[in-house]
């Protein structure tokens, strides 16, 4: 594909396609870095959010040249972005349109059962549903939103529903720099522009597979570019909202200085040269921008195994093209100071555990059994300190992820985490097994577990946690 024949081609399409979409997007807001717009807040009480989401039919553009009937958030996909400052207490006036039922999960937020949005909270068509929640102190991070109507998700995720969840704090050590939120997702269309969810045969590889789709998105755009002036760190926060797709991040000639995970910032940055995002995890990156005025270079995602050999698709091993980071002629930067410790994360003692819990994650299955909604898997007391251990007896990954709380790693076969850091999501590799510690602080409810592998959640690999 990119041997030396066909560079200068290749080349010239490129550029085609790279002004065809800078000037599509030229009638947006700003020229070349499109983002979801964010959520306005008619409240005007301090530390109160008060805003109005509505899921509906729409039609829009997501690949040049035709238009795609999605589902939208607002209007748009991804949809609008919800700005949120610790210690804020947020109403969400949600609204159905969908000629089905949904519902909006706040995924990692730390919040009441009622406002979890999970399978028992439906939203038939045509009703309202008002999310009400505090946020956390302490939560401040990258999160996300997405429907979870029973048996639905994947497809309603697909069709558009997803947007952007960002908690601040009020002593963020990064405020200063310049940030992006980069919502990566995937998918297939049809040659007429439809939304392409597979025949029967592809439906089969699907259920086993996930999902995945050969169009890349960040923020709804296909490759598009993101501008850094020489010697600027930027902040990025990305959020892997496809459905099954596994992103392993790169810039060439560049290390990310990685900062947070899922609930936000590590203590202190970790130098990395790539980064393994799994689906519905976020993490957040420093990008220094190293390479000279004028010049550019491009985010990537490299291969990566997760799958069984019966199911892996033909191009697995292929590197793919995310987005154009394109340096300014600007002279560069002054040099940036950058902390060298971000925030403390108290550690959650195993000491303290009183249960451990033991989830063997087989295809289709979690211990064993699919999914039913009348039916309790775990039971757990409000207050307590607990140790999941995460077994994946499979050959593909399987990430775990739980509603409500967030916990800690400790451990992946039995190797100790290098450093603390706050997760809702763990990925699990093919015949391996994570453990990690939670604590049930507050908020009894029924509170749902499962790979979030859509298909794989859609079809039984999803249990309930009743904590009371
Ligand atoms: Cu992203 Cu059940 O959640
Ligand atoms: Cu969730
Ligand atoms: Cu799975």
């Amino acid at each position: 594909m990119s041997n030396g024949f066909y560079a200068p081609v290749a080349t010239l399409v490129v550029a085609l396609a790279t002004a065809f979409s800078a000037s599509k997007a030229m009638s947006k807001s700003t020229p070349t870095e499109w983002s979801p717009p964010a959520l306005v807040n008619r409240s005007a009480a301090s530390n109160t959010v008060e805003v109005t989401l509505t899921a509906s039919p729409a039609r829009v553009s997501l690949v040049a040249g035709s238009e795609t009937d999605v589902y939208a958030y607002n209007g748009s996909v991804p949809g609008p972005t919800l700005e949120l400052r610790e210690g804020d207490h947020v109403v969400v006036h949600f609204r159905n349109e969908l000629p089905e039922e949904t519902t909006v999960h706040w995924h990692g937020l730390h919040i009441p059962f009622s406002a979890d949005g999970s399978p028992f909270h439906p939203v038939a068509p045509g009703e309202q549903y008002d999310y009400e929640f505090t946020v956390q102190p302490g939560s401040a991070g990258t999160y996300w939103y997405h429907p979870h109507p029973h048996h639905r998700t994947g497809r309603q995720v697909a069709r558009g529903l997803f947007g952007a969840v960002i908690v601040r704090a009020a002593d963020d050590p990064l405020a200063s720099l310049p940030e992006r939120v980069l919502i990566l997702s995937d998918n297939r269309f049809m040659a007429d522009g439809s939304i392409d969810f597979g025949d029967a045969m592809q439906g089969r590889i699907d259920r086993e597979n996930g999902r995945e789709g050969n169009v890349l998105f960040v923020n709804g755009q296909v490759m598009p570019t993101l501008t850094i002036r020489s010697g600027e760190v930027q902040r990025w926060r990305v959020i892997n909202a496809s459905a099954a797709r596994v992103f392993r991040l790169a810039i060439p000639g560049h290390t990310f200085l990685h900062v947070g995970n899922d609930g936000g910032l590590f203590e202190r940055p970790v130098e990395v040269d790539e980064i393994r995002v799994a689906n519905a995890e976020r993490v957040e990156l420093l990008v220094r921008g190293t390479g000279a005025p004028g010049t550019h270079s491009v985010l990537q995602t490299l291969a990566y195994d997760r799958y069984v050999p019966q199911t892996r698709p033909a191009d697995w091993n292929q590197t793919r093209d995310v987005l154009t980071l394109r340096y300014t002629d600007d002279s560069p930067a002054p040099p940036v100071n950058l902390p060298a410790t971000l925030r403390p994360i108290r550690a959650l003692d195993p000491a303290e555990a009183t249960v451990t819990r033991v989830m063997v994650l087989t295809q289709g299955f979690i211990n064993g059994r699919a999914m039913d909604m009348n039916r309790i898997d775990q039971s757990a007391t409000l207050g307590a300190t607990e140790i999941w251990e995460i077994e994946n007896l499979v050959g593909m990954d399987h990430p775990f992820h739980l509603h409500g709380f967030q916990f800690q790693v400790l451990d992946r076969n039995g190797v100790a985490e290098p450093f603390r850091s706050w997760k809702d999501t763990v990925n699990v590799p093919k015949h391996e097994t994570a453990r990690f510690i939670v604590r049930f602080t507050d908020y009894a409810g029924r509170w749902m577990f499962h790979c979030h592998i859509l298909d794989h959640e859609e079809h039984g690999m999803m249990g309930i946690l009743e904590v009371k």
